[in-house]
């Protein structure tokens, strides 16, 4: 058994997003200092409400593809050791019309990022990879040796990311974590690129139509947003048991799939909405099914994911019923 102890210095990039506000409240409740990284491009000052007065907590208002990021920081703050990156340009059709933004952000600030964190002697860089990295491989469950250069991304996003993963994971203090659908209290029902999962569960509490793309068969693999954060824990070393993943890629997903059928069908059940569903025109470059083989990172950090789709569902939907009164 590790003793990994308290007061662990943390760089948090995205710490105003949905993912990196949860991930800050986890360290600073396990007894880690942490400083927070934002420019507000997609996260939001609301989302650090429960931790901002933290006095363990430091918040910069900056952009990730600021020159000498890190050194600057660890100038001010010491004993930095841990950087959590997960700011990125995040949404898919924007990097459709973006790409030279996105590879700025995605890739070549990672490379800058993961450079400064080696030279300052971090222990860790865990990156934010994702499914798209697959592109729309069909040979399912996904393993992490499908994605390699060969693989056609079907967008900037997809391809930006998987260069960012590559390049991490072949450093030895970098771990890359491809998460596959996360979903859970403040992902932003509202935008154009939000997730099925708040988009069906705001428009049902409204008493609204669930539309759904297609013929609702295709399917997805869908991970609570706790068990993303204690991935994220574990993949870094922070956790006082199981052991020290080695540098690599691994996947992060539940490797359960459900179709958009089912999970409109649970979410009707769960709010009460009783209305038929409305089918329309599949949605251009969707991908049919996406499922992860999710036995790398069990083996290497001991994780399962432990919270079932009904129960993140409910969680979910408290969180958004309480949003909306
Ligand atoms: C997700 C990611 C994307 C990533 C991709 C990698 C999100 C929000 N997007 O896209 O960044 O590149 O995984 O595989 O997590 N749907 C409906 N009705 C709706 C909304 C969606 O039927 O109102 C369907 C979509 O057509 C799709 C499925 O639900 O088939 C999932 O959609 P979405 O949540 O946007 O995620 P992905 O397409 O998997």
């Amino acid at each position: 058994m590790k003793n990994v102890g308290r007061n662990r210095g943390c760089v948090v990039t995205g710490v105003a997003g949905f993912v990196g506000s949860h991930l800050a409240e986890k360290l600073l409740s396990l007894g880690h200092r942490v400083v927070g990284i934002d420019n507000f491009f997609s996260g939001y000052p609301e989302n650090m409400a429960s931790f901002k007065d933290h006095p363990a907590f430091t918040f910069y208002d900056t952009s990730i593809a600021e020159e000498g990021l890190l050194e600057w920081i660890s100038g001010r703050h010491s004993g930095l050791s841990y950087c959590f990156h997960l700011a990125a340009i995040v949404s898919v059709p924007y990097s459709m019309d973006h790409e030279e933004e996105t590879t700025k952000i995605n890739y070549d600030a990672t490379l800058k990022l993961l450079q400064s964190a080696e030279k300052l002697r971090f222990s860790r860089l865990v990156f934010a990879g994702s499914a798209a990295e697959y592109g729309n491989d069909q040979r399912l469950p996904l393993l992490e040796t499908y994605a390699d250069e060969k693989t056609r991304h079907l967008s900037p996003y997809g391809q930006a990311k998987f260069m960012a993963s590559r390049a991490v994971a072949s450093n030895p203090i970098g771990v890359a974590l491809r998460f596959f659908n996360i979903y859970g209290p403040r992902q932003d029902p509202r935008s154009p690129y939000s997730g099925v999962i708040s988009r069906f569960l705001d428009m049902a509490l409204a008493n609204k139509v669930l539309t759904i793309f297609g013929d609702g068969h295709q399917a997805r693999d869908f991970v609570y947003v706790s068990d993303v954060v204690e991935a994220y824990i574990r993949a870094a070393g922070l956790n006082d048991t199981g052991p020290s993943v080695p540098n690599g890629v691994y996947n992060v997903g539940t490797g359960k799939s459900t179709t958009i059928l089912e999970l409109a069908e649970t979410i009707k059940d769960l709010t009460g909405n009783a209305l038929p569903l409305n089918f329309c025109r599949e949605r251009p470059g969707d991908i049919r099914f996406s499922l992860a083989s999710v036995d790398a990172f069990s083996g290497a950090a001991h994780w399962v994911p432990r919270i079932s789709l009904r129960a993140g569902l409910r969680e979910t939907l408290h969180w958004v019923r309480r949003d909306s009164v």
